[in-house]
């Protein structure tokens, strides 16, 4: 049922998220996992430019996004794209973390759903992205939606993790 998107690893692909690496658009809580399989989520991001300004404006902003991870930029862009970010942080925070309950993802952690680099930067800036799981309920059962929920929740919770966790 979910394989044709997410990959028969769960590690999914560009546009689909990897249900294994425990970075999460929505949370990862079981009971955020039973609402995401039964109600189904839209990740909606609208079109920025024009709220960022000149194509240049838009390039700025995406290495500065870059920045936020680490990932290569160039640290000139960067420095002038910051002050752009504010049309972004409602949704991404102003630290770039993200916020679950938008469904924005963290721009922080070098994990890309739609792609790295300034050229996916800036194509999402441009045209926004709609982005959608299916509501599951009408497909499963209550008590398969359950069993699912915790298959998935396992994948990135490992019994090793856990006991490394600790104290
Ligand atoms: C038709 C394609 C499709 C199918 C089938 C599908 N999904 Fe998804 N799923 C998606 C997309 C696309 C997203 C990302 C939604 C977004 O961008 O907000 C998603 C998101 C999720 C999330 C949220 C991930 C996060 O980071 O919060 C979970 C959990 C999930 N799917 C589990 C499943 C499970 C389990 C099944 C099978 C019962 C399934 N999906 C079937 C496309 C699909
Ligand atoms: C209204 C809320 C909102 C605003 C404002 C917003 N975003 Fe987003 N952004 C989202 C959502 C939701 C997604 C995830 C779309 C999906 O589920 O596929 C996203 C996805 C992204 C991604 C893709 C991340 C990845 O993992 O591939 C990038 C990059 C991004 N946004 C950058 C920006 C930048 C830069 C701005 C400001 C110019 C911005 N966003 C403004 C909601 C927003």
């Amino acid at each position: 049922n979910c394989a044709q998107c997410h990959g028969s690893d769960a590690r999914g692909s560009k546009g689909f998220p990897n249900l294994t690496d425990g970075d999460w658009l929505h949370g990862g809580a079981p009971a955020k996992l039973v609402e995401t399989l039964t109600l189904g989520r839209q990740g909606n991001m609208p079109p920025m430019a024009a709220a960022v300004g000149t194509p240049d404006d838009v390039k700025n902003v995406a290495h500065y996004v870059l920045s936020l991870s680490g990932s290569p930029h160039d640290s000139l862009r960067s420095q002038l794209g910051k002050a752009k970010f504010t049309a972004c942080a409602a949704c991404h925070g102003m630290d770039g973390k993200g916020n679950q309950a938008l469904g924005a993802p963290n721009l922080t952690d070098d994990i890309w759903l739609h792609g790295w680099g300034e050229q996916a930067i800036v194509s999402m800036v441009n045209n926004g992205k709609v982005n959608v799981m299916p509501a599951q309920a009408g497909k499963l059962t209550e008590a398969q939606i359950h069993v699912l929920s915790a298959y998935v929740w396992g994948l990135s919770n490992k019994p090793a993790t856990l006991a490394t966790a600790r104290p």
